[in-house]
């Protein structure tokens, strides 16, 4: 992608009715609509140009349409993919496995509404946006990007900031090499890169999520890491935004890891994560005091919480607040 006015979206499906429509949604947009009626036919169109975004329905004569995204992703993994199908075929565990498989962006339902295409096609630029500007970004660029991620939750302001103080306090202590510690202050911004993919309804849901949200939700870290990985950043960075849902004893998510597996800067983040969380006030609930967030780290100790790290932040918190 070189810029917003040249976003190229390929869509495949065969129904002539169906792919017309299309040039309305878009039209007086800056997005260039190209239109391929079998998984073939689209196939030449990667020959010969750069394709952004690929929205493709499933079952076509021939190639199908995840056969069609999961070869897009191995030969093409900068295009964003995206499914487009019927309502009763959205069955939660193949929505998991074509994700997956395919490592869709988004899968929508057909027949498709003009709103939901074109809150595809934005959030797709936005995802290839950040990508583009996380390549090479210096340290302002960053914390602008991990701003406007944390925007799209209910986070109360400054959390990642936060989040980051916290985890060089505990970096410092553990008199980390500099390096590791700028590696932590820009995975501390970008650890929810990936909530970028994550519907907004899901982001701030009041309430609890049922079992098939959450496994939606768990997939963040996994998208983000993506992200990170396409963007280039360094392997300690994507470890933070990889593992900082992994718990001590291995019941996190997304791959439960546990103890020492665990990569140190991700029990970091996780842990200054967890305490920003727990005292800081958002839409749905109160902040809880100093003592009780030591009192309740302190029950996570050995369970979520690495042991040996969580004596080291507390005693810095504690240190911190003293000599405040
Ligand atoms: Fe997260």
């Amino acid at each position: 992608m070189t810029d917003a006015g040249s976003i190229r979206v390929l869509f495949v499906d065969d129904d002539p009715d169906d792919l017309n429509a299309i040039d309305a949604v878009f039209s007086g947009r800056n997005v260039t609509v190209i239109k391929a009626s079998s998984a073939e036919e689209a196939f030449s169109f990667f020959d010969s140009n750069r394709i952004d975004i690929i929205f493709s329905i499933n079952l076509m004569q021939g190639m199908s349409g995840i056969q069609l995204l999961e070869r897009v992703k191995e030969q093409y993994p900068d295009t964003i993919r995206i499914l487009m199908t019927p309502k009763a075929d959205m069955y939660l565990e193949l929505q998991l496995d074509v994700i997956n498989r395919c490592e869709l962006f988004h899968i929508i339902t057909k027949p498709w509404k003009e709103e939901s295409l074109q809150k595809s096609v934005d959030d797709a630029i936005k995802r290839l946006q950040i990508t583009a500007v996380l390549k090479n970004a210096e340290e302002p660029a960053l914390h602008d990007i991990a701003q406007s991620i944390e925007q799209k939750d209910a986070y109360t302001e400054g959390h990642c900031e936060r989040i980051s103080r916290y985890a060089l306090l505990l970096a410092d202590a553990l008199e980390l090499p500099e390096e590791m510690k700028r590696e932590i202050k820009i995975g501390s911004w970008l650890h929810d890169c990936g909530k970028i993919d994550l519907p907004a309804s899901l982001l701030n849901f009041e309430g609890q999520l049922d079992e098939n949200q959450f496994k939606i939700v768990e997939m963040h870290p996994l998208w983000g890491a993506d992200i990170a990985l396409q963007a280039g950043l360094s392997e300690t960075v994507i470890n933070i935004i990889r593992f900082h849902h992994e718990r001590f004893d291995g019941s996190g998510y997304p791959e439960g890891i546990k103890g020492n597996e665990i990569p140190i800067e991700a029990r970091i983040v996780g842990m200054a994560e967890t305490y920003d969380i727990m005292t800081s006030r958002r839409p749905y609930k109160e902040a809880v005091s100093y003592k009780e967030a030591v009192d309740r780290l302190t029950g996570m100790r050995g369970n979520k919480f690495d042991p040996e790290l969580l004596d080291i932040f507390l005693q810095v918190l504690e240190k911190e607040r003293t000599s405040t």
